[in-house]
């Protein structure tokens, strides 16, 4: 992670709009982050005695979280989404799969490392496996089939599925922070 990335050329102090709505949209919409810096280093930082390793990371790191701009309805959206991605999640999957883990296969946990080594790093991939089973993950779709792969639980909704698609993804993205859910 490289801090000049977050400073906005020409000022050493204060921290450039484009670049934080730039971190915000790295968080909440999952696109890779290390975009968004571009060009030189602003000149100010080559001054000896700048303390730019010591304390600005865990400044901006706050500035980030405090910022209005992370409130944008987007994110806002997200997070109910997130939200009931969550709740789904904690009814149907998290007996194999808490924290993002695979208690029955430990090379087919949710981070990112596995799905992208076994074929599932994108939602789509997520989906498919969710919605029609893999191996002895059990699907859940509402036309799964055979039998033998489904669940024998409830099964659940398209709308519900492309939810938890979503939700282990970014979750995934993120190496599976705790996520605190408002109990019903
Ligand atoms: C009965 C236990 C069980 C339940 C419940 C379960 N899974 Fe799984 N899951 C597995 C197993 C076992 C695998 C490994 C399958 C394989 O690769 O052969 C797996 C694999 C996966 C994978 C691919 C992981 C990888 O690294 O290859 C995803 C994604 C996944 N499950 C999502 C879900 C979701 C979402 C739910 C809830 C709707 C869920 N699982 C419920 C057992 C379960």
């Amino acid at each position: 992670m490289h801090l000049l990335q977050y400073v906005s050329p020409g000022s050493s102090a204060s921290i450039s709009p484009r670049s934080l709505a730039n971190k915000c949209n790295a968080v909440a919409g999952g696109t890779p982050a290390g975009g968004g810096g571009g060009g030189e280093p602003p000149r100010d930082l080559k001054r000896p005695g700048f303390l730019r390793a010591a304390v600005a990371p865990p400044l901006v790191a706050a500035l980030v979280a405090l910022s209005p701009l992370c409130l944008a309805p987007a994110s806002l959206g997200q997070t109910a989404d997130i939200q009931r991605g969550a709740v789904l999640f904690r009814q149907a999957c998290i007996a194999c799969h808490d924290a993002g883990g695979n208690i029955i296969q430990p090379g087919a946990t949710l981070f990112m490392k596995d799905l992208l080594r076994n074929g599932v790093g994108t939602e789509e991939e997520i989906y498919r496996v969710t919605y029609f089973g893999k191996g002895r993950m059990p699907g859940f779709g509402e036309n799964c089939t055979p039998r033998g792969q489904c669940t024998f639980g409830p099964r659940l909704q398209e709308e519900e599925i492309k939810e938890l698609a979503k939700f282990v993804k970014l979750q995934a993205d993120q190496g599976w922070p705790k996520i605190e859910i408002a109990e019903d």
